[in-house]
């Protein structure tokens, strides 16, 4: 286990200072950029740098629409709603995920309901949402939505749970949380569903220092979602009309211009974390008993999290210690939404693959290594 810390120190060039999981790097021209907002005072909640993240975001997805909001998790709240979940629906969902996902189902007063992961992509698993679905036909009039998440970066079997969903009728929104800048089969992660949600929480590939992106395929329900997470104000110079009880989660403009300066640096972002995902996967390969948990087939990754699966939870166990010990920072998975006491009631599946990953998962330094 020694080896492993010591080539981690030697991929960051960092012999004895602390290394963390995942630190944002400003190498760009985002003090500029706040500067020019403080300057104007345009630091709330309309400025140029919120049109110019969201049409920087947009492009660079291929969404239709872009809309930035303060953070992912009301960016899924809001997601949610839009596409008709209310108070007492049932929403689909996976049990190996960070609690925000459930949280923001829960947030809209509906109830998660949690389906087993894929080994390989750590996602929902398309046949164990079918077999799901196939033993409970009575739930179905009740389910109002399905969020499968993409989990550190790699795609879930997101056409395959598409599918499976358009059978019965049920709308997808992707928590794509975790996913700027991967792809499957060319396509952004987050533009497969009916709506998509990025984060730009401070531990992401980029970061807006709390922020999130609601990525939408049809330019009427983007329009809907703008208006939405405004104040649902009918456009006019000066009257106040409003016609819907709206949310205001909009991002404010000093966290976007945060976001576009990111955003100019996200394809060196991208480069050099692929460069330390390969350095991972080639240092693993020759290390027995510890498999690296690479982007699955199609998958062109962010590796936003760059992992391995220890033989079970003792080993595990003895390595997160090892190494937390030794200053490089390592975390496990997230503990099974099913294991938390305010989803300990709700149905799931039994979630043996997402219990199986949880007991065995690490997540490494994956920062990228570029300087200012
Ligand atoms: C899978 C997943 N869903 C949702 C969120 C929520 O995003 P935020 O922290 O921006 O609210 C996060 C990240 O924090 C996440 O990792």
């Amino acid at each position: 286990m020694d080896d492993i810390i010591q080539f981690i120190r030697q991929l960051y060039g960092e012999p004895e200072a602390f290394i963390p999981l995942h630190a944002p790097v400003f190498t760009g021209r985002e003090k500029e950029y706040l500067s020019h907002c403080i300057d104007t005072t345009f630091v709330s909640s309309v400025g140029e740098y919120v049109t110019r993240f969201e049409e920087m975001t947009r492009d660079f997805t291929g969404a239709k629409r872009a809309v930035a909001v303060v953070n992912g998790t009301c960016g899924l709240t809001a997601a949610l709603e839009l596409v008709g979940v209310g108070h007492g629906d049932r929403v689909l969902t996976q049990g190996l995920t960070f609690v925000a996902t459930a949280n923001a189902i829960s947030n809209t007063g509906a109830i998660p309901v949690f389906i087993d992961s894929d080994p390989d992509t750590l996602g929902m698993s398309p046949k164990a949402l079918e077999v799901w679905l196939d033993a409970h036909p009575e739930e179905i009039p009740h389910i109002k939505a399905c969020v499968p998440v993409h989990i550190l970066g790699h795609a879930c079997r997101i056409r395959e749970i598409c599918n499976v969903c358009k059978r019965h009728g049920i709308p997808v929104v992707e928590d794509a949380a975790e996913g700027l800048g991967s792809f499957l089969d060319g396509r952004h992660l987050g533009t497969f569903g009916k709506l998509g949600v990025l984060s730009y929480n401070g531990n992401k590939t980029i970061t807006t220092g709390g922020g999130g992106m609601i990525l939408a395929g049809d330019e009427e329900l983007g329009g809907h979602v703008k208006h939405m997470t405004a104040t649902a104000k009918v456009p006019h110079r000066w009257e106040f009309r409003h016609d819907a009880v709206a949310w205001n989660y909009r991002m404010p403009n000093i966290n976007a211009a945060l976001g576009c300066a990111q955003m100019e640096k996200l394809d060196e972002i991208l480069a050099d974390k692929r460069a330390v995902a390969a350095a991972y996967r080639d240092f693993f390969a020759s290390v027995d008993g510890i498999d690296y948990v690479d982007a699955p087939q199609g998958c062109l990754s962010n590796y936003w999290l760059n992992t391995v699966l220890f033989e079970d939870r003792k080993q595990r166990d003895e390595f997160l210690a090892r190494s937390n010990d030794a200053g490089v920072m390592t975390r496990p998975l997230w503990a099974l939404m099913a294991d938390l006491p305010m989803y300990a009631n709700h149905e799931n599946d039994g979630l043996k693959n997402a219990r199986d990953l949880a007991e065995r998962a690490v997540n490494l330094p994956s920062g990228p290594r570029l300087k200012p």
